[in-house]
């Protein structure tokens, strides 16, 4: 399968290259952000998007602020970069990679000795934060493809693949690497609305990649649940908290009706997708604009008298959750704080 990146630093010009992910599936664009600006207005639009991807965004971010910023001393280098990082960190509150990425960059800009160094070591940084991505995705592909029958119909929420990560994909990778090992599976991919990064992102990313997928509503995953169609339904994470999982909205009902049927529920995300510090009553959940819901190209469809509630995510509480893959290991709630902490330190 190819493999190709999604977002990138591009040094001839200091610049952050990315698949624009609101052009697709018509349009294959890359597009370049050379302000904190335009980043920011990239991932607000979901240009850029998907947990793992947003703390690739917000670390390449911080590269970016650290070139943008023309100041020579130290000191007042460092409070812009920080004020650029405050900035990035607000555009989305719930995906909990991007702030880790961010703080992953600012942590080891902090003891450089001076501004070109800082530059430099920002940017190391980022390319490393988007290669361990790759390979934890990797590594979470391997592990969850195991958990998979040789022959089997999975169904997904939104977008887990490659679009979401550096590449490959979290949950979109358990599926890769159970197809790579030689299983038959045809993949199930609610639509997702309002935004459809089921029906644009995840049915293109395995179309190309000759992977059987079947694009539903998302009212209908309860009816094929129902009929026996469903082995296993596989999906990503934007947090994880140790009392729930936070996922694009939708993704509770369909747990609620995973275990109503006795389905399994896999949730596939590295180890920076996890809250070892917050619970889910302590966690925001982003809501966005009504257009989003009230209109489809240029109609609208909804009155404009009608109030509109858009959240962005839900949460699924932890025992509705068969198994976690992550690149340290397959856990299986309840899963303590300690032994996130403890795989986290090992890394
Ligand atoms: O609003 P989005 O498109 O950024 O939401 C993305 C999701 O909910 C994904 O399922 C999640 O980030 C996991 S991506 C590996």
């Amino acid at each position: 399968m190819n493999e190709t990146a999604t977002l990138w630093w591009d040094a001839s010009n200091s610049s952050i290259r990315y698949i624009d992910q609101t052009l697709l599936p018509i349009d294959y664009t890359i597009t370049e952000c050379r302000t904190i600006g335009r980043l920011v207005t990239a991932i607000n639009r979901l240009e850029i998007r998907g947990a793992p991807a947003l703390g690739v965004a917000g670390a390449y971010g911080i590269a970016l602020a650290a070139h943008v910023c023309q100041k020579s001393d130290l000191h007042a280098f460092m409070a812009d970069v920080h004020r650029d990082a405050e900035t990035l960190r607000a555009t989305r509150p719930t995906a909990i990679n991007l702030g880790w990425g961010i703080n992953r960059v600012l942590a080891k800009i902090r003891s450089s000795p001076d501004v070109v160094s800082a530059r430099m070591t920002a940017i190391a940084e980022a390319q490393a934060v988007a290669r361990e991505d790759t390979a934890c995705c990797h590594t979470i592909g391997e592990l969850g493809a195991a958990l998979l029958p040789d022959t089997c119909t999975v169904l997904t929420h939104c977008n887990a693949g490659s679009l979401a990560c550096s590449s490959w994909g979290t949950a979109l990778g358990v599926i890769r690497s159970a197809v790579n090992a030689g299983k038959q599976v045809k993949v199930i991919a609610c639509e997702t609305r309002p935004l459809l990064q089921g029906a644009r992102l995840t049915a293109w990313e395995l179309s190309k990649d000759g992977i059987d997928v079947t694009v539903i509503t998302d009212s209908t995953a309860a009816h094929l649940m129902r009929t026996s169609t469903i082995d296993a339904v596989v999906v990503g994470a934007d947090r994880i908290t140790c009392d729930a999982v936070f996922n694009k909205i939708g993704t509770y009902m369909h747990a609620v009706c995973a275990h109503h049927h006795k389905i399994p529920f896999y949730v596939a995300a590295p180890l920076s997708t996890f809250d070892t510090e917050n619970r889910e009553r302590d966690v925001i959940i982003e809501e966005r604009g009504r257009e989003e819901v009230t209109t489809m190209g240029n109609r609208t469809f909804v009155p404009a008298a009608s109030a509109v509630k858009n959240f962005a995510f839900d949460a699924t509480p932890l025992d509705l959750v068969t198994a976690i893959i992550t690149e340290r290991g397959v856990l299986r709630p309840p899963i303590g704080t300690d032994l996130i902490l403890s795989l986290k330190s090992t890394q």
